[in-house]
């Protein structure tokens, strides 16, 4: 079973928020002892899920908790938007498919640096992306 031990809630409005995002992730994976390759991989993923969720969503929130399951310790955050969502979400995930003239590489490039990686999405109603990245006690 998982246990929340703390959540932060931070609102991704602008560029900023982002950075924002960013820097709390970091401090919370340096603060709990996430090794540093740990630390980057959860770093980088979420700036790119914020970024999603202010470019292609307009605007979103990002609920960081701070986990346990007995064994491990994790860092669970979640991506919220209300945007346009994704139509199709297996070709997103494949990677090189951008409608921002992008890279094309944010999501399929985070699901590869986080341990477990959730993508829901109703399209005209939003998306939700949940990611946690875990280390043993
Ligand atoms: N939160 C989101 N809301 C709506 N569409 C999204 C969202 N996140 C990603 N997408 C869609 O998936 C595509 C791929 O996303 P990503 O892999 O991060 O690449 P990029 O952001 O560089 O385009 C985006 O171009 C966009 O069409
Ligand atoms: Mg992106």
């Amino acid at each position: 079973m998982i246990q929340v031990a703390a959540t932060h809630r931070l609102s991704i409005d602008c560029e900023g928020d982002i950075i924002a995002v960013r820097r709390r992730v970091r401090d919370i994976a340096e603060l709990r002892k996430f090794d540093s390759f740990a630390t980057a991989a959860i770093t980088t993923a979420s700036s790119e899920l914020a970024r999603n969720a202010l470019v292609h969503g307009g605007k979103g929130v990002a609920l960081i908790e701070e986990v346990t399951d007995g064994s491990r310790l994790g860092i669970r955050i979640v991506f919220e938007d209300e945007g346009p969502g994704i139509e199709d979400i297996p070709r997103v995930l494949a990677g090189g498919y951008t409608t921002a003239r992008s890279m094309g590489l944010g999501l399929s490039g985070s699901k590869r640096l986080v341990d477990e990686f959730a993508l829901e999405s109703t399209p005209g109603s939003g998306t939700k992306v949940t990611v946690t990245k875990w280390r043993r006690f």
